[in-house]
């Protein structure tokens, strides 16, 4: 573990008692100081309280930074922004995970070690077969990338950082390989085979779209606007999927079995699954004059209706990824020639009640990543189905590298948070004749 500067220190004093704690105050790089709690059931024989951890730091971390408040989001220091307008996926790929921009040589090398894995074990092909061809192809990723541990028994000693490594490669060039095979598995066409003579973003859509009877040629617009898409998504701090990835991490277990957990906590409409929840609002509300009565239902707490796409745990601003992802969907659908995308209208309408309404003005609902992601990705012909499935595509260099920093941490301990008990107190066993 970094060894974080102490700042101060938070006194903490038990009413109704002379015991107090002093607890440091530890303070990174960027953001918020936190106060080191690790010794206060020690000192005060108190655990502290915050149900989904909001207020919680649960990991130093040099991998990324967000200033939610700011509206800033920074990978190892680089605002999303540069990146999205001046790299590409494969080189976020080798910043997240090694922490720097490489150079012509690194990269080079890089390139090879994702691309010399993108084909999967022939014998996975036959897991498809025991799916149903209408299964959602979440279910089918939670499944076939926690199997890939069944093939590689050789690369799960995770104390071996070459291991690591090849580990690292192999879910990160795999990964849209099985999101294709997925995705033809349920169009009853045969999968393709990756090619290694394309970019990432491009072989990913040539397994999506080729088919053997005639010849597919990639669209350098849709390469493009893929490409940007997976660099927006890669990683976002201590989210629920990659906090998920973490405390599977800490147990010990292998990386393709944390990388399956947090597919699955990807997968959720809070949470990865919303871009998908946008798609089908936008289509259930129809017409941008049935917006007002939505907004309006949204508003009625009973409804437990949530503007899809809207509000983040911790932008209280405008998401960058989102203002990022605006722009390039009316680029994208400008260069596919789409004239007017209703769907495109109507988001831009809702956002722009959304904005103007104290509601969600007062609570800092925003704009998220997930609610352009999906338009664009409809532009692009892919089907709503599959958007997690392209999110998690995205994320896997998040969890890769968040799960490499927490087993490369000689500190870190298996993750085990405590609880307040509410339950029955003690109380002895009755027989069933004894129970009335
Ligand atoms: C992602 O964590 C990450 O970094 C995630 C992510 C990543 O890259 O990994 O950014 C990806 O998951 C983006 C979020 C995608 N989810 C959605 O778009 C689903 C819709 N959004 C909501 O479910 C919600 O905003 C959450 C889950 C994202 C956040 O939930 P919180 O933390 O409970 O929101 P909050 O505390 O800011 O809510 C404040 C108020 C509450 O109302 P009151 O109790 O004050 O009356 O706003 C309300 C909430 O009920 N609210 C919404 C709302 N989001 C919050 N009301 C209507 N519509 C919404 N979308």
């Amino acid at each position: 573990m970094t060894i974080l500067s102490k700042t101060g220190t938070v006194t903490v004093t038990l009413d109704g008692s002379n015991k107090s704690a002093s607890l440091p105050l530890l303070e990174g790089t960027l953001g918020t100081p936190v106060a080191d709690i690790r010794k206060l059931y020690n000192d005060l024989g108190i655990f502290t309280f915050d149900p989904g951890y909001g207020e919680t730091a649960s990991c130093d971390s040099k991998i990324t930074y967000i200033d939610g408040d700011a509206g800033v989001l920074l990978y190892r220091g680089y605002p999303i922004e540069q990146l999205a307008e001046h790299s590409d996926f494969v080189e976020v790929c080798y910043l997240l995970m090694y922490g720097n921009l490489p150079n012509a040589a690194e990269l080079a090398e890089f390139k090879k070690g994702v691309t010399y894995h993108t084909m999967v074990h022939e014998q996975i092909r036959q897991f498809f077969s025991g799916f149903r061809r209408d299964a959602h192809p979440m279910a089918i990723m939670c499944g076939v990338v926690g199997a890939l541990a069944a093939f590689y028994h050789d690369n799960i000693n995770m104390t071996d950082p070459r291991q690591r490594e090849i580990a690292a490669f192999r879910l990160i060039a795999k990964m849209p390989t099985i999101a294709a095979m997925a995705y033809k598995y349920a169009l009853g066409q045969p999968f393709v085979y990756p090619r290694n003579d394309l970019s990432y973003a491009a072989n990913f859509l040539h397994m999506l779209n080729s088919v053997p009877a005639e010849p597919y040629v990639v669209s350098p617009v849709l390469e493009k606007a893929m490409d940007r898409i997976l660099v927006l998504h890669a990683d976002h701090e201590q989210n629920a999927s990659t906090s998920t990835v973490r405390l599977a991490g800490s147990t010990g277990a292998n990386p393709f079995a944390c990388i399956a957990a947090g597919i699955a906590a990807l997968w959720g409409p809070a949470h990865g699954g919303a871009n998908e929840a946008v798609l089908k609002m936008l289509a259930d509300i129809g017409t941008p004059d049935k917006i007002p009565q939505f907004i309006a239902e949204v508003k009625d707490k009973n409804s437990h209706t949530k503007l899809m796409g809207f509000g983040h745990r911790v932008y209280k601003n405008f998401d960058p990824r989102a203002k990022i992802m605006k722009e390039s969907c009316h680029e994208v659908l400008a260069e596919l020639g789409v004239k007017n995308e209703p769907l495109l209208d109507m988001a831009m309408e809702m956002e722009r009640i959304a904005l103007t309404d104290d509601y969600f003005v007062s609570r800092k609902l925003y704009p998220n990543v997930d609610f352009y992601s999906g338009i664009i990705l409809k532009a692009m012909g892919i089907p709503t189905s599959m958007f997690t499935v392209i999110f998690a595509v995205a994320r896997t260099i998040g969890w890769v590298s968040q799960w490499k920093e927490l087993v490369e941490d000689p500190s870190q301990r298996i993750g085990r948070p405590r609880q307040i008990y509410t339950g029955a107190p003690a109380r002895d066993y009755q027989p069933i004749s004894n129970r009335g």
